[in-house]
Order: C-alpha cells, then sequence, then structure tokens
C-alpha cells in the first residue's frame, strides 16, 4: 500500500521561494463550487459527456454539435476573435443551458510575437524573462480569442535523438521545475479570470521524455524512483503555480499507457497532489489505447481512459472514432461508469470555465484588447532581451568574438543567413516572415555603411548541391571575416523528428571545410532544435555561436552578439554529446561502482570515446571572464530542521561587462540509497561590470538535502554533503557541509 506521499521536498523550497505561494491551483473555491453545482444539476447525461469531449477545427456539422451540446472545447487553430466570438455564440445563445465554450491552441512560444524555442529560452537561465515572455504570448492569445494553451511542455529529456527536446527546458529536473512554474505564472497571470490570461497546460504527462532510443511515441520503462526523482517534479511545479489543465501523454509507461494509467492521472495527480483540473488527452490518445493493444475496441478504450483519470478526449473523433461521443453514455447505462464519476469529470471542466470568467465573459472583450494593448516596442524589447540571453557562446579562440565594427567586409554563409522562417522553430504559433529579422537583416542594420555584408548563401540545409560552394568560398576569400550560419531546419526537429544522427547535414560540413581552408577566421552560428555532435566544428572552427530558434528577433540579436553590443550569457540547459553513442548522457550520473579511471581498465568507459560530454550542462562562456573566491559558510554543521548559507565572492576580470550564472550543485556524499554526482540545487545570474565584484549567497535548507529513501519516502539523512559552486556543471569549486542527528 503506497503511503501518500508528500512531494519530495526538495523541490518545494524552490518553488515557494519562486511562485510566492504553494498550492495555488488546489484552494478550492466555495463560490465557484456552488455555482457549478447549479449548472450540474440541470444537466442531462448527454449534455454532461458534451463537455468531455473536444474537436478539432470547425465546420457547419461541428457547429450541429455544438449546437446540440454534444462538444465542450475547440482546438480552434489560429481562426481569431471574430470566429471564436462567432462560434461561442452558438454554444451561449443557441443551447439550452448556454455553457461557453473553451478554445484552445499551442501557443508554446508566441502567438504573434515569436520568442525562442523553449529549449533556447531555457539557456537564458532567467525564469523572470521567459514568464514575461508567457504573458505576453497570453495576451495575443486571449485577444484572439485562445484562453487555454497546451503549454508549457515540461517533459525532461535526456536524449537529443528525440526531437521534442526542443519544446522542453532541458535535462535537469530542478531547472525544468524553474522555467514550468515560471510560464505557468506568465500564461495564467495573477488571476486566471483576468481577460489577458491563459489556462496553462503543461504536458506530455508523464515520462513521455523517456522514449526509448529516443524514438518519439516510444515505449517509456523506468523505475518509481526515476518517474518521482526526474519526470514528475516540474509537473508538479507547474501544478503548485496553479496550471488549471494537464495533458496525458501518448507513450506506454511501464506497460500502462500514459493515457490509461491510474497510477499516475489519479493516484498521484488526485490523491497524492490533491489537484482539481482538468486532465485532458493528448491527440487521439485515448483512441490509440487500441494500437497499444490496451483496449480491444473503442468502448473499451473508452472505458479505460476514462476510469484512469482522463476528463477530456482530445481530438478523437478525428481518427479512430470518438472513444468518449457514443461510448460513454453506453457504458454508464451498462453500470460501467457511474454518472457520479461523470458528474466529477464535468466538474473538472466547469471548474475551469469558471475560473476562467468564461460564464460571466463568455466573448473576447475588442475593446478591452485595444484599450490595454502592449506596444509593438515592447514585445519586441522582450523578444529580442530574451533571444540574446538565449545565446550561449560556445567556443572563441584567441577572443575573436566580438568583431569590430572597424572591420570592412563579412562574408555571411549558409543556408539560415537570409531566412525569415526557419528561426522561429517548431510550433512558431501565428508567425508572420515579415517580422522575422534575418541574420542578415540584422547585420546589415547594425553595422556601418563601412562594413560590406557580402552574403553567399553557398548552400541548401541538406542535399548534394555543391553548386553554390564556388561563390562562397570566393565571398570568404575577399573577407576579413566569415559568419555560417549552419544547423537544421525548423522542421528538423520537434514532433516525430527523431534522428539516429545528430551530425549537421554534410553538405554545410563540407562546405565549412572548403571555406576554412581559405584560410579566413569563422564564426559558426548554430541554429537548431536540438544538441548535436558537432566535433569538426568543435575541433576546428575559432567561434562559435549556439542560436538556437531565436524567433522575431533573431537578426537583431545574433548581430548585437556579433558586435559586442550584448556579452553572451547563455548556458546549456542540455548536454552535447560527441556522438550518439554515447547517449544517454547528462550531467547527474551515478558514480557507479567502478567510476572511470585512466590508470585502471577495470572501470566504466568507451574504448573509442572519452566518457566526458562535448559541452557539459550549465555551459557557456562569455567575452569577459569571472573568478570565484572559496567558498564560505555561516555553518558547516546543521541538524536535519536547520539551514546554513553558504556564500562566494565573484569578481569580472575581464573588460566587457557581462553576466554570470553562477550554479549551486550538491552532493550527497553517502546516503540509503546512491545519489548522482551532482545536483543542480540553484543558480544566481548576476550583472557584473569590468573589475566588479558581488557576492552570491544560497540558502541551503534541509529540503535541498532531501532524498527519496528506499521505501520512496522524503528523507533527510545525516552525514556529508559536499557543496559545489561554479560556472557550469564540470568548472567548480566545493566545500563541505554535514547533517549531524
Ligand atoms: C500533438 C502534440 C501535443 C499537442 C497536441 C495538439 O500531437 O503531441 O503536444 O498539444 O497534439 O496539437
Amino acid at each position: 500500500m503506497r503511503k501518500i506521499l508528500l512531494f519530495p521536498l526538495m523541490f518545494l523550497a524552490a518553488l515557494i521561494s519562486f511562485s510566492g505561494s504553494f498550492n495555488r491551483g488546489i484552494n478550492a473555491d466555495d463560490k465557484i463550487e456552488k455555482r457549478i453545482d447549479s449548472v450540474l444539476v440541470k444537466m442531462t447525461l448527454d449534455e454532461k459527456i458534451g463537455q468531455l469531449i473536444q474537436i478539432v477545427g470547425m465546420d457547419t456539422a461541428k457547429e450541429k454539435l455544438i449546437r446540440n451540446e454534444q462538444i465542450g472545447s475547440v482546438l480552434i487553430g489560429l481562426r481569431g476573435r471574430a470566429e471564436c466570438n462567432r462560434i461561442q455564440r452558438i454554444a451561449v445563445e443557441e443551447t439550452r443551458l448556454g455553457i461557453p465554450l473553451l478554445f484552445a491552441n499551442d501557443i508554446i512560444h508566441g502567438y504573434h510575437t515569436i520568442f525562442p524555442v523553449p529549449l533556447a529560452e531555457a539557456s537564458s537561465w532567467n525564469p523572470e524573462l521567459v514568464k514575461e515572455s508567457c504573458r505576453i504570448s497570453a495576451f495575443e492569445s486571449a485577444s484572439e480569442g485562445t484562453r487555454w494553451t497546451y503549454a508549457p511542455m515540461v517533459d525532461i529529456a535526456r536524449d537529443p535523438r528525440w526531437g521534442r527536446i526542443v519544446e522542453g527546458s532541458g535535462e535537469d529536473p530542478y531547472l525544468g521545475s524553474i522555467f514550468a512554474a515560471a510560464r505557468v505564472e506568465g500564461f495564467q497571470g495573477n488571476s486566471l479570470d483576468e481577460k489577458a490570461s491563459i489556462a496553462a497546460c503543461p504536458k506530455h504527462y508523464v515520462a513521455y521524455g523517456g522514449a526509448e532510443g529516443g524514438r518519439d511515441y516510444n515505449t517509456v520503462d523506468i523505475s518509481e524512483r526515476t518517474l518521482r526523482e526526474i519526470y514528475l517534479p516540474p509537473f508538479h511545479a507547474a501544478l503548485q503555480s496553479g496550471a488549471a489543465s494537464i495533458m496525458s501523454a501518448f507513450n506506454d509507461l511501464n506497460g500502462i499507457p500514459a493515457s490509461a494509467n491510474h497510477f499516475t492521472l489519479t493516484e498521484i495527480l488526485r490523491n497524492e497532489w490533491n489537484w482539481d483540473g482538468v486532465v485532458i488527452s493528448d491527440y487521439n490518445a485515448v483512441g490509440e489505447l487500441i494500437r497499444h493493444r490496451f483496449a480491444r475496441d473503442m468502448k473499451e478504450a473508452a472505458l479505460r481512459g476514462f476510469k484512469a483519470g482522463v476528463d477530456i478526449d482530445m481530438v478523437g473523433d478525428s481518427i479512430d472514432g470518438n472513444p468518449y461521443a457514443p461510448n460513454l453514455k453506453n457504458l454508464v447505462a451498462e453500470g460501467k461508469i457511474s454518472e457520479e464519476d461523470i458528474d466529477n469529470s464535468v466538474r473538472n471542466v466547469l471548474r475551469m470555465k469558471f475560473r476562467l470568467g468564461l460564464f460571466d465573459n463568455p466573448y473576447t472583450d475588442t475593446l478591452y484588447f485595444k484599450g490595454n494593448n502592449l506596444s509593438k516596442n515592447y514585445k519586441d524589447s522582450i523578444a529580442l532581451k530574451l533571444a540574446e540571453e538565449s545565446i550561449v557562446l560556445l567556443k572563441n579562440e584567441n577572443n575573436l568574438l566580438p568583431i569590430s565594427r572597424d572591420i570592412k567586409r563579412i562574408a555571411l554563409i549558409g543556408p539560415f543567413a537570409d531566412d525569415n522562417s526557419n528561426p522561429t522553430g517548431p510550433w512558431a504559433g501565428g508567425y508572420k516572415q515579415e517580422n522575422v529579422i534575418s541574420v542578415l537583416e540584422g547585420l546589415k542594420k547594425s553595422v556601418n555603411s563601412g562594413i560590406l555584408i557580402d552574403f553567399v548563401k553557398g548552400c541548401n540545409v541538406d542535399d548534394s548541391d555543391y553548386t553554390g560552394f564556388d561563390a562562397a568560398i570566393k565571398a570568404a576569400r575577399k573577407a576579413d571575416v566569415v559568419i555560417f550560419t549552419a544547423g537544421e531546419s525548423r522542421w528538423m526537429s520537434g514532433e516525430a523528428e527523431s534522428k539516429t544522427d545528430l551530425n549537421i547535414p554534410s553538405v554545410q560540413q563540407e562546405l565549412i571545410n572548403r571555406i576554412q581552408a581559405a584560410g579566413k577566421p569563422i564564426i559558426v552560428v548554430l541554429m537548431n532544435g536540438r544538441p548535436l555532435t558537432i566535433n569538426r566544428i568543435s575541433e576546428n572552427i575559432p567561434a562559435i555561436i549556439e542560436a538556437w530558434y531565436l524567433g522575431n528577433q533573431t537578426g537583431n540579436a545574433i548581430a548585437r552578439v556579433i558586435f559586442g553590443d550584448y556579452n553572451p550569457s547563455g548556458k546549456l540547459p542540455v548536454t552535447f554529446p560527441r556522438s550518439t553513442g554515447q547517449i544517454p548522457l547528462y550531467y547527474y550520473h551515478k558514480s557507479t561502482g567502478r567510476p572511470f579511471d585512466k590508470e585502471d581498465k577495470y572501470t566504466s568507459k568507451y574504448t573509442d570515446s572519452p566518457n566526458t560530454p562535448l559541452y557539459p550542462f550549465g555551459y557557456g562562456l562569455s567575452y569577459t571572464t569571472f573568478s570565484y573566491d572559496p567558498i564560505a559558510v555561516s555553518k558547516n554543521r546543521i541538524k536535519k530542521d536547520e539551514s546554513t548559507k553558504v556564500f562566494v565572492k565573484v569578481k569580472n576580470t575581464g573588460k566587457y561587462a557581462g553576466q554570470e550564472v553562477v550554479q549551486l550543485y550538491i552532493r550527497d556524499d553517502f546516503a540509503s540509497v546512491t545519489r548522482p554526482v551532482e545536483e543542480l540545487k540553484g543558480f544566481k545570474k548576476i550583472n557584473l561590470m569590468p573589475g566588479e565584484t558581488k557576492q552570491a549567497e544560497f540558502e541551503i535548507t534541509p529540503d535541498m538535502l532531501s532524498i527519496l529513501d528506499l521505501n520512496l519516502e522524503p528523507v533527510v539523512e545525516p552525514g556529508k554533503f559536499t557543496i559545489y559552486i561554479g560556472s557550469n556543471s564540470v568548472d567548480l569549486i566545493s566545500t563541505s557541509i554535514e547533517i549531524v542527528e
């Protein structure tokens, strides 16, 4: 019998400190509950089941279903305010009870203003700024009638073969939890019923990022310990920040599909976490229980999905025929589902609609959004700031960067240089190419007339056309410096884009090699949605900028970094492996009984590769340098319920002003279960002028030292802990503290 466990306390400290409140999502509002009762009591069984059905798109047949109160929500697409209001009028004014619809969309990193992809945003290590970008996305979405977004994606991913790694915040549960909370708070604002707030929907619950082989939709089979320590924390963080809904995943989880998994959907979500939001399945995931061979037919799929805890069947009518629509009523008639069970799910849906204020204000208020409009300058400034802070400087040999504006000629080469589409990445909302600043446009805007930008595409993204090589090499020969934009198209990562080969396409690599032979300094600007095995670039190219997909402000942000108007501060939220053979490779690995020892053959290693990554978690360079004084500790021996503080002075020892992400890692030196060699437990992003010193301070609380013991119960064990502080997960200084009985 599982004990009802409070979630591992180690994450709660971080969340309370960030979200400023605890359990906002579950303080049921009595007034709303009474209003739910007053609606529910009037509803027929058909009308109740209608609230649990979601359709995609719109046509006259679907409008008819709405008139017959058979639909509760719509994955509406970017049809805009007028169309949403028109459809809403059907639900509110042409039906018996006038229950408003929920309109949903995948607003992952922007509706009109496209921000960097989430993996890029996570590289900023600036949750407050990311929260601001989500607030803007919420405003734009709500102004167009969308009040529910299928975001944030909070899947922990430590396998870059999995294309959806681009949609999340990387490999670390702590960092992922911080960003999950930030995004939910940004989308939902101070109150869900604000007209510019939208309901968040952390996804894909749960462990979707653990797909075997990094192959999308593949089986996930993990221990409950891994589930609780790695994959659940960001979801718990999102719900603690008040997320109104959650999306169940496609994957099979330990033998039970995630969209029919009573343990995760009810025992954890409802009983352990006491959460009262809406569970919606991923796209036809209930119907796909048949393909899992977990259900014989649609009726059994409906029974298994509903009984496990899925409230709304997303778009079940789209592919295999709608599981819930005809079958739930029959299952009630056969006594396999009680009407009380139906009522409980319908309550969850009505609660979300009341919390959004839809019963009182079902229509998008045009005047409100006109009167409170966010200026384009403001939105662009946030998009630019976030794009700049998302850039990670991977290499800068001999300080090639930043380049001076005194140079005369830049050769700009590569398939993404004059590109207003790929820089928006997958899930780019309603982006418009005319709003996307390309690298070429950004560089041209950023230089005076004295510098010639000689653009030659040179090659496409991924084919065997070498016909552009000669012109590119010729341009390189005439230039003072070459900027080469390399990487993946926006469609090479994201959903259903898993790959076995993480090299950049060979045509790009070949052109880089030939340009390098021309002997001019090269800066490679990477645009990609996942870590790539860029060993040859890393070995041979003097300067490498990881730019991911930065959205509308791509060209401005990259130009400002290249010329030093912004000193890059990004840090990798995910490990870059040397080869796919190393995967999975992540920083918080276990010690093993035979940790690698170069003097001892019989230790954990590969014979054809180092164990170390190409670039480690938390890594990123700056145009300046920082020095760390030894760590000071207020008390190095504390009891289980006591805290202590660690301090470190950081100095900017270079000539550029810069931001340093001071990272705090903790190692439980010896414990009743094996623990990682280190775990991220805190970070502070500080601004330092040249020569300036600041002190970074971290409180070490018992919650941060808590682990799940043999029985998966949170416990703080006596013993020594190593405290690490540094600029990434490898370059660290350390000290020791001890928990005493
Ligand atoms: C997709 C994705 C999910 C998305 C949903 C609706 O298949 O898995 O992330 O929110 O369908 O578009």
